[in-house]
């Protein structure tokens, strides 16, 4: 038994914001932002919120896989920006689209989040427990940005993606592999709320993403390539046998770089950062469903998947499509 994609869908906000537009609000340029990272311009949320794109996403991939939501048995979303803390954002989208016979909860991996929603899914469907599930991944990575911290807030952008995956007896998922090194956690670090009774002092200074933008930058050009080239292995394949790597989008150079050290020519390496930025969690299935829209994913084709951020956390997995 496998666990095969069956459908995807993506939002993206209305209101697109350019390299250019940044420029006339903060100090830096486009040449800047694009020479060091690929990113042209990012959709950011005006009315929109991290529940109302995942519902809109999870409707387009449901129409996409053709189920209806009395089919959904689980739903898990990835996200680092949810609009509660609880409901969850899972739960949200579940009574949006009525999938009332549905499990849902949302798990925090970052930009891992998608790969471990969809790994989660399949421990499920392989043990028998569920047999259909909505995974997505969805940010508003804008809400925790200090907008006054150029060498972040230029980097991300908002918007969700997420996909139908069913247990097939032929096709889907060939291997997986995931980590996590806590240790090295605060390089990329956002903190939610400090301690906040009638026992301490109460700051009221509001939290945002902060990064060490070359630490992180190291740890995925070499986690990155070795996750992938272990679970293409795992899966009985070499780099050639992959039509595809579909990649956490965080930037240009990163991506390059892993082409480089699996010796793959880049134009395997489909790209949405350019006219995205770093969506977190909803980077890999927007991308994989920019992908399934452009006719790219053929039946038969062999596909390489991998996300990587805070956490520090990483995830690859390779299926046939
Ligand atoms: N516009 C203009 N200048 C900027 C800038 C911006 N938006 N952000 C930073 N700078 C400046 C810095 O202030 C610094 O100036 P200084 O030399 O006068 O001090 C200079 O640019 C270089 O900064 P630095 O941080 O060393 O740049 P870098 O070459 O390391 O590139 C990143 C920065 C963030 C693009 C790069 O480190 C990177 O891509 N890291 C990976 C980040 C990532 O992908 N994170 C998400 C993973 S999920």
């Amino acid at each position: 038994m496998k666990t095969r994609i069956i459908g995807t869908g993506s939002y993206l906000p209305e209101n697109i914001v350019t390299n250019d537009d940044l420029s006339k609000i903060m100090d830096t340029s486009d040449e800047w932002i694009s020479s060091r990272t690929g990113i042209k311009e990012r959709h950011l949320v005006k009315d929109e919120t991290t529940a109302s794109m995942s519902i809109e996403a999870a409707r387009r991939a449901m129409e996409d896989a053709g189920v209806t939501a009395e089919e959904i048995d689980l739903i898990i979303l990835g996200t680092v920006s949810a609009d509660y803390i609880t409901p969850a954002c899972a739960c949200e989208v579940q009574a949006a689209i009525g999938a009332h016979r549905a499990v849902a909860f949302d798990i925090n991996a970052a930009c891992s989040g998608f790969m471990f929603a969809l790994n989660i899914a399949n421990a499920y469907l392989q043990a028998g427990i569920y047999k259909t599930a909505l995974i997505l991944g969805a940010e508003t990575l804008s809400k925790i940005m200090d907008w006054s911290d150029r060498s972040t807030c230029v980097l991300f952008g908002d918007g969700a993606g997420a996909a139908v995956v069913r247990a097939d007896d032929n096709v889907g998922l060939l291997a997986y592999d995931q980590g996590s090194d806590g240790a090295r956690g605060m390089v990329l670090a956002g903190q939610n709320r400090t301690n906040n009774n009638p026992l301490v002092e109460t700051s009221k200074e509001l939290q945002y993403v902060h990064m060490d933008g070359q630490e992180v930058y190291k740890f995925a050009v070499t986690a990155v390539p070795a996750s992938l080239q272990k679970v293409i292995a795992e899966a009985g394949l070499t780099v050639e046998d992959i039509d595809y790597f579909a990649l956490h989008q965080a930037n240009i150079r990163i991506i390059q770089s892993v082409a480089k050290r699996l010796k793959v020519s880049e134009d395997k390496f489909p790209i949405s950062l350019d006219h995205c930025g770093n969506i977190s969690a909803a980077s890999v299935p927007i991308l994989l469903d920019e992908m399934n829209k452009k006719g790219l994913l053929k039946p038969g084709m062999k596909i390489a998947m991998s996300g990587f951020g805070g956490g520090l956390t990483w995830a690859s997995a390779v299926l046939e499509w």
